[in-house]
């Protein structure tokens, strides 16, 4: 006898087993393979004797574990049909179906956390086109063309530019200007500009949206990722403002104790211009770009000279990568479920 046997009775009996369909059946492929006479198990358990001790050692331990599997593969099986039977076709003593209901991307459960955040600040919520106009994405927030910022964002271009009606001049009902090359805004800042041309301070509001950049993708570099920009002005709003509201905000976001650093930095549209670290596990990891607005910006939307206000960017993914300790920014686009689930 060789252990092949022992095997392929195991392989043999897992398939008729599978098309068992009623108790009588079942006890009829008991008899078959455990019978105390003639059953197919039975005989290889009971002729183990007559092997050498070699053979002994190698088959009987698979022929004794298949008695094992055999056995409660049956038991299991008669509790299908037990309940079958109680209930006729309905079995009640089935686990129920668990209905799957759909849930957030992490990255808007983070959006929904910081909206909530700066809601509790006074803020509103406001949202911008992705497509934007040179001119709002750059020229009025002090980017000229031909400025050494503007490599800051590596930018799409759109073949098109835009015509009149809703594309018409800024300043008159026009969207983005008559003849402005269109662009993915490589920002939510644009719509520091759109909201002070419509609104007059003072007013603190939060922008979150999609933004772009042209560039090659890696595990912390997508081509779409997602900014909140925040924007307050108002009578002598300082630097002494943003830090607080900054703070407050990271410490609602990731605890009490959080720690933030100011880092001078450079933005055509802040003066001064700073980032912002937080210390995360021993870390400083840099979570945003913030200033005091720039005169000229003002001086953009025909503020009145003198006016103080202070604006932020931050990105979702990064912070969205630190609180649920994600290492690939690709992983939020992949559409892999398995990732998607454990939020
Ligand atoms: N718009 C900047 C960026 O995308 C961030 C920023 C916003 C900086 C507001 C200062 C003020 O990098």
């Amino acid at each position: 006898m060789k252990l092949e046997e022992v095997l392929a009775l195991g392989e043999n009996f897992k398939r008729e087993l599978s098309a068992i369909t009623n108790a009588k059946a079942l006890e009829e492929l008991r008899v078959k393979y455990l019978g105390r006479k003639g059953g197919k198990l039975t005989e290889i358990l009971s002729s183990l004797k007559n092997l050498s001790v070699e053979e002994k050692r190698k088959i009987g331990p698979a022929a004794n574990a298949l008695r094992g599997k055999i056995e409660a593969a049956l038991e299991n099986k008669a509790a299908e049909f037990e309940g079958a039977a109680v209930m006729g076709d309905l079995d009640v003593t089935m686990p129920g179906k668990k209905i799957e209901t759909g849930h957030l991307h992490p990255l808007t459960l983070l959006e929904n956390r910081i909206r909530e955040i700066f809601l509790g600040m006074n803020f509103s919520v406001v949202e911008g086109p992705e497509v934007e106009s040179e001119y709002y994405n750059f020229d009025a927030l002090n980017i000229p063309a031909g400025h050494p910022a503007r490599d800051m964002w590596d930018t799409f271009w759109l073949k098109h530019s835009a015509k009149g009606g809703m594309f018409a001049r800024p300043n008159s009902q026009s969207e983005f200007g008559l003849g402005q090359k269109l662009l993915l805004r490589t920002h939510t800042s644009p719509m520091q500009i759109r909201y002070m041309k419509k609104h007059q301070p003072p007013l603190q509001i939060i922008v979150p949206g999609r933004v772009f950049r042209f560039e090659a993708t890696d595990a912390s570099h997508e081509i779409n990722f997602h900014q909140v920009e925040g924007l307050m002005v108002g009578k002598n709003i300082s630097l002494a403002n943003l830090k607080f509201v900054i703070e407050h905000f990271f410490r609602q976001l990731f605890g009490a104790k959080t720690k933030i650093r100011f880092r001078p930095s450079y933005f055509p549209f802040t003066e001064p211009s700073l980032e912002v670290d937080i210390e995360w596990k021993g870390d400083w990891l840099e979570v945003m770009g913030a200033g005091m607005v720039h005169p000229s910006v003002f001086e953009n939307v025909k503020y009145p000279k003198g006016t103080q206000g202070f604006a932020f960017g931050l990105g979702l993914e990064r912070l969205a990568m630190i609180k649920y300790k994600i290492d690939d920014v690709r992983l939020f686009y992949s559409g892999d479920l398995r990732f998607i689930k454990q939020f």
